[in-house]
């Protein structure tokens, strides 16, 4: 018998198979459940509105077009988000098309998605996605689409499916309590979506739950949001009703069981919002980790925006790296001690940061040390082997390869050379009440402790400035400069006695 050659199924390239994608997310609910002014969808999640963190993801499935629906807080919910940053790596495709549709209304979530429904096109494929629900991954909202256009049929019926079928991504929850649940018959055909407020005991019992993402195709899911009423506990539209309408229309109706049940956690409450935030924090220690990074504690640690590693880095407790407004790097070797919080810095490879060091906007070279306690902020520039120590701060200024301010210093507005010493409770007075002037510090020169160096001044190379001085006008190279009063010593000079009051 001749053996039937082997067919080879490479998955055909998704325009061949589905519709175009059109995004719808819901984000007009006014979150009551948070107690806050904000509206809900603007709570913070690692430093930005948990929206934001749903349109990135809905961009990196490069849909054709991104329907966001607002409401509830209006123009401050479209202008909080238009200028929010991202946290998609550099060079991550270019953003789709995205539309405001306000719902003046908040009438539920299925009159929500039938706001958007006027301007997408009836071949589309559409899904529904959740501005509280900010923990998705792309790849599962991918296989959600493609389960909706094969039908849980396997490959053979994508050629036909097109875009006709309707999916859902469910979970399995020890604690389903809040979610709606997915209603099965005994062949184990989805029926409906019963909403908490509207479950009987039995139905409360149902650990599977509906996350509230679907796909749909567009001309149906129209014709049944047009169908929907709102007779039911909280007197609104439901989305979730679609599922029995999509069954009364003989579709089968198409589930995914989310794998890991921290991706489908919607935010209602402050405790939700906690708890996504912890899931966020152990993916991103996660992600550090299998990069070669030393995390000491990866449920006290913070990750936000883009952050590189180099191999061997240790980051120790309560560290924070915030990437949000500029990428944090961290070169090969480089450890960072307890409560270090770096914000859009780069630090080169094997200097140490001891505990409690703040910087933002900083760049740091090769095998520094610095702190504990040194506070960086923008425009600092350190070369290689400089030594900061404790209750330093910096701003706006160079320091030189293997220069040290090891204590209680000031430095703003200041070029530091090579090989300088600052002594302890070093001033640059950069400021004299109207505009910051600069400090010049020559190569291999010696501040005294205690000195005030008054800017514009310079230092030249090699020069000492006596401890204590108050420099106001230019200290030569080479030589010793002092600035302050002559020491005199009062050759009889009694001390004062107490008089008796007359
Ligand atoms: C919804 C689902 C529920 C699911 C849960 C998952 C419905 C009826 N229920 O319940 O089955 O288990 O999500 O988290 O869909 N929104 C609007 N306009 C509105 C109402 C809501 O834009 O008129 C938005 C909200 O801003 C929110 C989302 O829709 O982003 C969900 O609304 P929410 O009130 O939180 O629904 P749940 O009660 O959580
Ligand atoms: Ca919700």
């Amino acid at each position: 018998m001749r053996k039937a050659p082997r067919r080879v199924h490479k998955p055909p390239p998704r325009s061949a198979v589905t519709a175009p994608l059109s995004i719808v997310v819901l984000a007009a609910g006014a979150g009551r459940r948070m107690q806050s002014d904000l509206p809900k969808v603007l709570q913070p999640l690692a430093g930005r509105p948990l929206l934001a963190h749903v349109l990135d993801l809905a961009d990196s499935l490069e849909p054709a077009a991104v329907h966001v629906v607002y409401g509830h807080g209006g123009e401050r919910v479209r202008e909080c988000i238009e200028g929010a940053k991202t946290d998609a790596p550099p060079g991550a495709g270019e953003r789709a098309a995205r539309h405001w549709v306000l719902q003046a209304e908040q009438l539920g979530t299925g009159h929500a998605v039938r706001q958007a429904m006027p301007e997408i096109a009836d071949e589309h494929q559409v899904l529904v996605l959740y501005g509280d629900v900010p923990l998705l991954r792309a790849q599962t909202l991918r296989e959600l689409c493609a389960l909706a256009t094969t039908g849980g049929r396997g490959r053979e019926a994508a050629g036909r499916g097109g875009a006709d079928g309707i999916a859902l991504l469910t979970a399995l929850l020890e604690e389903p309590a809040g979610y709606g649940r997915v209603v099965r018959d005994r062949r184990g055909a989805v029926q409906s979506i019963v909403e908490e407020s509207d479950a009987g005991a039995r139905e409360r019992g149902i650990r599977e739950i509906n996350s509230g993402v679907l796909v749909a195709p567009a001309r149906l899911l129209k014709q049944w949001l047009a169908q929907l009423h709102p007779r039911n506990a909280q007197g609104e539209y439901y989305l979730t009703d679609v599922a029995a309408l999509a069954v009364r229309h003989r579709l089968r109706v198409a589930t995914l069981a989310a794998s890991d049940p921290s991706e489908i956690l919607g935010i209602n409450d402050r405790l939700q919002l906690a708890q996504a935030e912890a899931e966020y924090r152990r993916r991103r220690a996660r992600a550090l980790m299998e990069r070669g990074v030393t995390i000491i504690d990866p449920m006290r640690i913070d990750v936000r925006g883009t952050v590189q590693t180099g191999r061997d880095v240790v980051l120790d407790v309560n560290v924070v790296l915030d990437g949000l407004d500029g990428p944090v790097r961290l070169g090969d070797g480089v450890r960072l001690g307890p409560n270090c919080v770096v914000v859009n810095s780069a630090i080169g490879a094997h200097t140490q940061v001891h505990a409690n060091c703040v910087m933002v906007g900083a760049d740091i070279g090769e095998s520094c040390s610095i702190g504990p306690f040194t506070r960086l902020r923008p425009g600092a520039q350190i070369a290689g082997g400089v030594h900061l120590g404790n209750f330093v701060e910096i701003k706006n200024s160079e320091i030189g390869a293997r220069s040290k301010v090891n204590h209680l210093s000031y430095v703003g507005d200041t070029t530091v050379g090579s090989g300088v010493n600052i002594g302890a409770g070093t001033v640059t007075a950069n400021y004299d009440g109207a505009n910051k002037w600069r400090t010049r510090i020559g190569d291999d020169a010696f501040i005294g402790s205690g000195s005030m160096l008054v800017a514009p001044v310079s230092i030249g190379a090699g020069a000492n400035v006596g401890a204590g001085s108050t420099i106001t006008a230019d200290a030569p190279e080479g030589k010793l400069t002092l600035a302050r009063a002559r020491q005199v010593t009062i050759e009889g000079w009694q001390r004062p006695r107490k008089t008796t009051k007359p």
